[in-house]
């Protein structure tokens, strides 16, 4: 298989990819989840492989085998996630941040399991984590490390979906944000997806619903030319 024009065009950079979901826990047996398959994280680490990239993929409770060719780190909740993240940055050229990061975790983790009791449910408190995208981008602006040349990141929106995003894509200052068109049978779990991927310096590029690897390839088309 060859990619025409594309191909080999990573050779020597080094990227790092967030995907899935994380999961914050509650207590030893239960969790505060979300619904991200991890296929769009994949996707992009298979096709960076494909055009020459060393891929480290920070992956979050994902249930798919290891992409060939890839370094995968496992993690569960954000804390981790943004250790992971962070650790890996350090030495690359390019981060995407595909995962889906819970906004909040549980204040406190129960060490033992949260019974019944005729008391009734206690509320669960909740504290906001850290925003992994806009720490990342904050501290290269400073001039700090890590300072990837190339920061990405994903949001699903609905609504005004590109005015959000481009608010989205300010308020985080990254170089590229795409944006989800959610519904639609489209996004979670299923092998398609449709966005428009908004650029900080350049036009919104549309891409229509197509396999998650057509999209991946899109963002590299968008990464590689922003590398020096
Ligand atoms: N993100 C992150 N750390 C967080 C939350 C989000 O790094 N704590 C990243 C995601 O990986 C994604 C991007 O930020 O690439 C946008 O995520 P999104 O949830 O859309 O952004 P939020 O700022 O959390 O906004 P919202 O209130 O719409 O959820
Ligand atoms: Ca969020």
């Amino acid at each position: 298989l060859v990619l025409a024009g594309r191909e080999r065009d990573l050779a020597g950079r080094r990227v790092v990819i967030s995907a899935g979901g994380t999961r914050e826990a509650i207590d030893p047996v239960r969790y505060i989840g979300n619904r991200s398959s991890g296929l769009q994280g994949y996707a992009l680490a298979r096709t960076a492989v494909a055009r020459g990239a060393e891929v480290t993929l920070v992956a979050a409770n994902v249930a798919l085998p290891d992409p060939a060719g890839v370094t995968v780190l496992r993690v569960e909740s954000a804390l981790e996630l943004r250790a992971a993240v962070f650790e890996a940055a350090a030495r690359a050229d390019a981060v995407v941040m595909a995962a889906a990061v819970a906004d909040f975790r549980p204040a406190e983790r129960s060490g033992s399991k949260i019974k019944k009791t005729s008391a009734g449910p206690e509320p669960i408190r909740l504290t906001e984590n850290p925003d992994i995208l806009a720490e990342l981008c904050e501290r290269r602006r400073q001039g700090g490390e890590p300072a990837p040349e190339v920061i990405a990141g994903f949001a699903a929106e609905t609504d005004d979906v590109l005015a959000n995003g481009r608010a989205k894509l300010a308020r985080k200052g990254c170089d590229l944000l795409v944006v989800n068109q959610v519904g639609e049978g489209l996004a979670f779990g299923t092998p398609d997806n449709a966005a428009v991927v908004l650029v900080a310096d350049g036009e919104p590029v549309e891409v229509p619903r197509a396999p998650k690897e057509v999209l991946a390839d899109v963002v590299w088309d968008l990464v590689v030319p922003r590398l020096s």
